[in-house]
């Protein structure tokens, strides 16, 4: 039902510096694989096989990741390494990519609000491809597709952090009503530990509704002096209904590097190794 996702990448990655002086940090392997393409597979998996990109200056090889690379598949065509070619084909006949430059970085309201000629008037998928998220069953935005089904209004994934670390996150506040579900109030982002309403925090992934780019073209810039989705979400929340989902699955910080290297770890031993043999 809900066809599209888009994946804001056009950040610095200032955290990885050196590493990603000239390369996107989307592009750092997670053992074999780039970070972004976990999160283009997730959302193929939830049937949004349209990958709206929000790039940016120096982050040309994301689009050529996508993109047949013709002179390596003609040396490797028919040799025992076709194999490590398995997961890029297998996306690139699933996927269909789409991109759009972010020329200022005013805030992730404003990245979204840049992918809206990528989106149209429709309800689509958000991955912050930082949070890579891992497990069994069906993704997490598979999970919150189903929900959307149900709910028909924006959705945020949210996971309960130590309160020490609230401070990084959006935070909602809202009322649970079954199995993880909870209908917002209101939210706030990057709060104070002593304001935060709960230690509810967003992670990267979410459904939005369209009506979501004439908000944030009507918000103001918030903390940080940008352009906060969430501050777009708490007046979608106050009109309306935006829904908070307690996701299943493991999600790693990739935006930190402990959070990275925790993440390489856990699929080196747990995926990588098994897909060896
Ligand atoms: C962004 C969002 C924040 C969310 C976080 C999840 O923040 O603004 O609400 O909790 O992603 O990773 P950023 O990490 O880009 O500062």
């Amino acid at each position: 039902m809900i066809k599209k996702c888009l994946f804001p990448v056009a950040g610095y990655g200032t955290r990885f510096l050196p590493a990603t002086k000239s390369m996107p940090k989307e592009m750092l392997p997670v053992v074999n694989k780039p970070l972004v393409q976990y999160g283009v597979e997730e959302a193929i998996e939830a049937g949004m096989n349209t990958c709206a990109m929000v790039t940016g200056r120096g982050k040309r090889s994301i689009a050529d990741h996508f993109d047949i690379n013709y002179e390596l598949e003609h040396q490797i065509s028919g040799t025992g390494k076709e194999v490590y070619l398995d997961s890029i084909r297998n996306v690139l006949d699933n996927g269909i990519f789409t991109m759009v430059r972010q020329r200022e970085m005013l805030g992730l309201g404003h990245a979204i609000l840049t992918g809206h000629s990528l989106i149209g008037n429709e309800p689509f998928g958000v991955i912050l491809s930082d949070d890579l998220c891992i497990n069994d069953g069906p993704g997490v935005l598979s999970q919150m597709a189903e929900l959307y089904k149900q709910f028909r209004c924006s959705i945020v994934a949210i996971q309960e952090v130590p309160e020490d670390q609230v401070h990084k996150y959006g935070v909602i506040a809202g009322e649970p009503l079954k199995d993880g579900i909870y209908r917002v109030d209101s939210m706030v982002e990057k709060p104070d530990p002593k304001d935060a309403p709960s230690n509810l925090a967003i992670i990267g992934r979410y459904i939005l509704t369209p009506d979501i780019f004439d908000i944030i073209r009507d918000t103001p810039p918030g903390a940080n002096g940008e352009l906060q989705l969430t501050d777009a979400l708490q007046t979608q929340a106050k009109q309306g209904c935006v829904m908070a989902y307690k996701f299943k699955g493991r999600r790693f910080d990739c935006g930190s590097v402990p959070g990275f290297v925790e993440a390489t770890n856990y699929v080196y031993e747990n995926i990588y190794q098994k897909e060896q043999g």
